[in-house]
């Protein structure tokens, strides 16, 4: 006799329900408007290459000659040496002077934050984010159960960290704090001064410093200084990858560099530690890293130049917009604008009918930490800028409609 069948559906663990990347998620949405026969305008992912910028050709030349050279085996899980010792002189070249043995080849960036974080965080503990932020950093928090705690970023100031609300959340619980510069998805760069504060902060307090710096090569006047060039010795982790500087975001290779202080030793060694259980990043794409670092750039030149332009488009356009205001982004290829919203509707509400009514795709802000009756919404500035001028003539038409609707 065969055992009766459980018809019974099977649980997930609690953390599913915590966990949250609205940057995909809406992608759901926008599946459901092309069901319905309208295309899409993709404006929620950050992938320069699906925008038609090309992965420079040596980097490509070189990730394929190390497959055809039979480099498809396990590397160490540290990452191949070359690599480590290409980022480590490039970040010594930029002012961080580190030791090969301090630098983590990484699955992107996306993996060197979920490792430090792991490495550094207790169920529990606190750790301070932007708001808004890149919103990995809370999903893998929630996977953690620890507590994310947003210091305010201020539009008024350029989307500068406000440093009084930031130390007013400063508790005992607190581990670690997260400094997106450049960032996404307001595309601030922060002032000198700032960042001083920001490692003094963090040296009063114990802290430790997650520097994304991803995007530290497009500054739109030139490469952005890294955070630890300041204070070399200070406790920073800094992360970055071929992602968005070097056009390739599908190969998922990235690194993460541990600042050379004795103090962070022990989370050099747990960051080690955890990266055995993963084995490897992409073994034939590390090769690669090499290429990028020492190799020709001139197509970063040229990527800053059109990011410029459509930085600048972004925000002439936008704030055309009665009832928007954007701040001009200064890197990257991201804006934050805001809408005044009517009483009771929130940013997901304006994001969702812009969708549904003109198929262009943002993200809702309050999928990055804003509070969402602040009507923030991010623009990914990627496309060329005939199209851009487009999609920004649609949403002021969309906007207007809206806003006279709903008052
Ligand atoms: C601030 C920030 N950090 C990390 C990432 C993840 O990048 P990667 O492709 O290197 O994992 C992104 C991607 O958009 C980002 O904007």
């Amino acid at each position: 006799m065969p055992t009766e069948q459980s018809t019974l559906p099977i649980p997930v663990a609690d953390r599913i329900d915590r966990f949250s990347y609205a940057i995909r998620n809406i992608v759901a949405e926008a599946r459901a408007v092309q069901a319905r026969g309208m295309s899409v305008r993709y404006m929620n992912i950050g992938d320069p290459v699906a925008a038609g910028f090309d992965t420079p050709p040596h980097m490509v030349e070189a990730a394929e000659r190390a497959m055809r050279a039979g480099h498809n085996g396990y590397l160490p899980s540290a990452g191949l040496l070359e690599a480590r010792e290409a980022v480590a002189a490039e970040y010594s070249g930029r002012g961080v002077s580190v030791s090969a043995d301090r630098v983590l080849i990484t699955d992107g960036t996306s993996e060197g934050i979920d490792i430090a974080l792991n490495a550094l965080v207790n169920e529990g503990d606190e750790v301070l984010v932007p708001s808004p932020t890149y919103p990995l950093y809370t999903a893998v928090l929630a996977k953690i159960n620890a507590t994310p705690r947003y210091y305010r970023t201020d539009p008024e100031r350029g989307w500068c960290p406000d440093l009084d609300h930031l130390r007013s959340l400063i508790t005992p619980r607190t581990r670690v704090l997260v400094v997106i510069d450049p960032n996404n998805p307001t595309g601030a760069i922060y002032p000198t001064a700032v960042r001083r504060e920001l490692i003094d902060l963090t040296e009063k307090h114990n802290l430790t410093i997650l520097a994304d710096e991803v995007y530290s090569d497009l500054g739109f006047d030139g490469a952005v200084p890294l955070l630890g060039s300041m204070q070399p010795d200070a406790p920073i982790i800094s992360f970055s990858s071929l992602s968005k500087a070097y056009l390739a975001p599908g190969w998922r290779v990235g690194w993460m560099v541990v600042g050379a202080t004795p103090r962070l030793d022990n989370v050099l060694a747990a960051v080690m530690k955890l990266a055995d259980g993963r084995l490897c990043s992409p073994g034939p794409m590390q090769f690669a890293v090499t290429a990028a670092l020492t190799g020709d750039r001139t197509h970063q030149h040229d990527f800053r130049r059109a990011l410029a332009e459509r930085g600048a488009i972004t925000a002439q356009a936008l704030n055309a917009i009665p009832g928007m205001r954007c701040v001009p982004p200064r890197a990257a290829f991201y804006a934050m604008p805001m809408v005044s919203l009517p009483p009771g509707r929130t940013d997901e509400d304006y994001v969702l009918a812009l969708l549904r009514e003109t198929g262009i795709l943002c993200v809702y802000g309050s999928g990055f930490g804003m509070p969402p009756e602040l009507g923030s919404f991010r623009v990914v500035f990627l496309a060329n800028p005939r199209e851009l001028s487009q999609i920004y003539a649609d949403i002021a038409t969309f906007t207007g409609a809206y806003l006279e609707r709903a008052g």
